[in-house]
């Protein structure tokens, strides 16, 4: 193992994507207040327009990274490849003591092999989730990046059995709970009125008492042009019941302009930009429904209690819908209409709480990594 600074322990925390941001958030406040460990921030810069990055250090207080590897975008080999030739120089100049990496995005499992390789033992936040299917490139990076790690916090129960079943046993895996809803918490009450959010974006008439939000970005989704016009039909039907909110990500927006579907979709839905945390959770929490494709949204919607209809075949996160208040639709036009138009006549699943999304996993995360690598003489 490579050592770190004799007083302590250095944990290098790695982000790259918008969905990082808000789970490293409550880490790196409770790593800085530790007394026995310290944090040291890369963003790897696999996200970087103001409103995909710095709105979210701004708002959850981030701090500033300490590196910035500023790889941009690129196909999946060139960014991640990339990510770990930019990385590796960082790893042997700072020395750390553990790299933490958070999700599933390229920038994970990037980071994760790069310090696997240099004999940095490898942290992750978020293990054991699977879809099953490995044509989602995160459920690649997913399992990949348990594999490499040391030690593994879950979200769920049922990660540690995904993980056993792949060779990693528990004594390496602790159940902790949810990071992103330690930041939801935290944050819920600074959220902005729906109106406030819409004046932000310049739309000058709020929907009122009932609408929903719709996000969708996932390269199966929105890469492939008749599934993106079949979504966008079933838009445009449910836009004559419900009014509907959608932020676009940006390879949304590229991809409804590249298949002439971008005035079909505004026609639909109030087209807003990339929103920041509190503008996006100020919709959630007072949307009648939420249709996404989203993995966090998924999460962020159970723990609001407001019901999620899920736009794809299957979910990594199966809590969200044997506890939560998510309905897995896929992405036939008829089904999704007949679960939206369920939940416009009996207010859809309620759900509860999963065990342990109590806004307390951070604490527990760094409790664990004081013990592992400060434990006390
Ligand atoms: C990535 C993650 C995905 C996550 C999503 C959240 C992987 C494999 N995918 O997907 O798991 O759910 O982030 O957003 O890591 N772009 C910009 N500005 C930016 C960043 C991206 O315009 O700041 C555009 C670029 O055209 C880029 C495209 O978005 O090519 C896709 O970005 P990329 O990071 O490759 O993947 P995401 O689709 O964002």
């Amino acid at each position: 193992m490579i050592g770190g600074s004799a007083v302590a322990k250095r944990v290098m925390c790695v982000v790259g994507a918008r969905p990082n941001f808000m789970k490293i958030a409550p880490l790196m406040r409770r790593l800085g207040a530790s007394v026995s460990l310290e944090p040291y921030l890369v963003h790897t810069g696999q996200h970087y327009d103001a409103a995909m990055k710095a709105a979210f250090f701004e708002q959850l207080h981030i701090p500033e990274p300490d590196q910035d590897l500023g790889v941009g975008s690129g196909t999946h080999a060139a960014q991640t490849a990339e990510i770990m030739r930019r990385f590796e120089p960082v790893v042997e100049a700072q020395a750390p003591d553990a790299v933490l990496v958070v999700g599933d995005v390229n920038s994970t499992i990037a980071c994760a092999l790069v310090a696997a390789k240099k004999g940095v033992p490898v942290v992750h936040v978020e293990a054991g989730l699977r879809s099953f299917d490995r044509s989602m490139p995160e459920e690649i990076n997913r399992v990949l990046t348990d594999q490499l790690s040391e030690l593994l916090f879950t979200t769920e129960r049922l990660a540690l059995e995904n993980l056993e079943r792949e060779g990693i046993g528990p004594a390496r895996v602790h159940f902790v709970g949810n990071v992103m809803i330690d930041t939801l918490l935290h944050n819920r009450r600074r959220a902005p009125s729906v109106a406030a959010v819409l004046a932000a974006a310049d739309i000058a008439d709020p929907p009122g008492q009932r609408f929903g939000v719709i996000t969708l970005h996932r390269p199966s989704n929105v890469d492939d042009p008749l599934t993106l016009e079949r979504l966008v039909d079933a838009l445009a039907e449910l836009s004559a019941e419900l009014p509907l909110l959608f932020p676009l990500h940006p390879r949304t927006a590229a991809r409804l302009e590249a298949n002439g579907l971008r005035k079909r979709a505004a026609a639909a839905c109030t087209l807003l930009p990339p929103l920041d945390y509190l503008h996006m959770l100020g919709l959630l929490q007072s949307a009648t429904m939420v249709l996404t494709d989203s993995g966090g949204i998924q999460e962020e919607t159970t723990a609001l209690g407001v019901p999620c209809l899920t736009l794809r075949a299957n979910t990594e996160r199966p809590i969200t819908v044997s506890e939560g208040t998510n309905t897995m639709v896929g992405t036939d036009r008829a089904r999704i209409l007949a679960a939206a138009r369920n939940i416009l006549s009996d207010g859809g699943k309620a759900g509860r709480i999963p065990e342990l999304w109590d806004g307390r996993a951070a604490e527990r995360i760094v409790a664990v990594l004081e013990d592992w690598l400060a434990p006390v003489q």
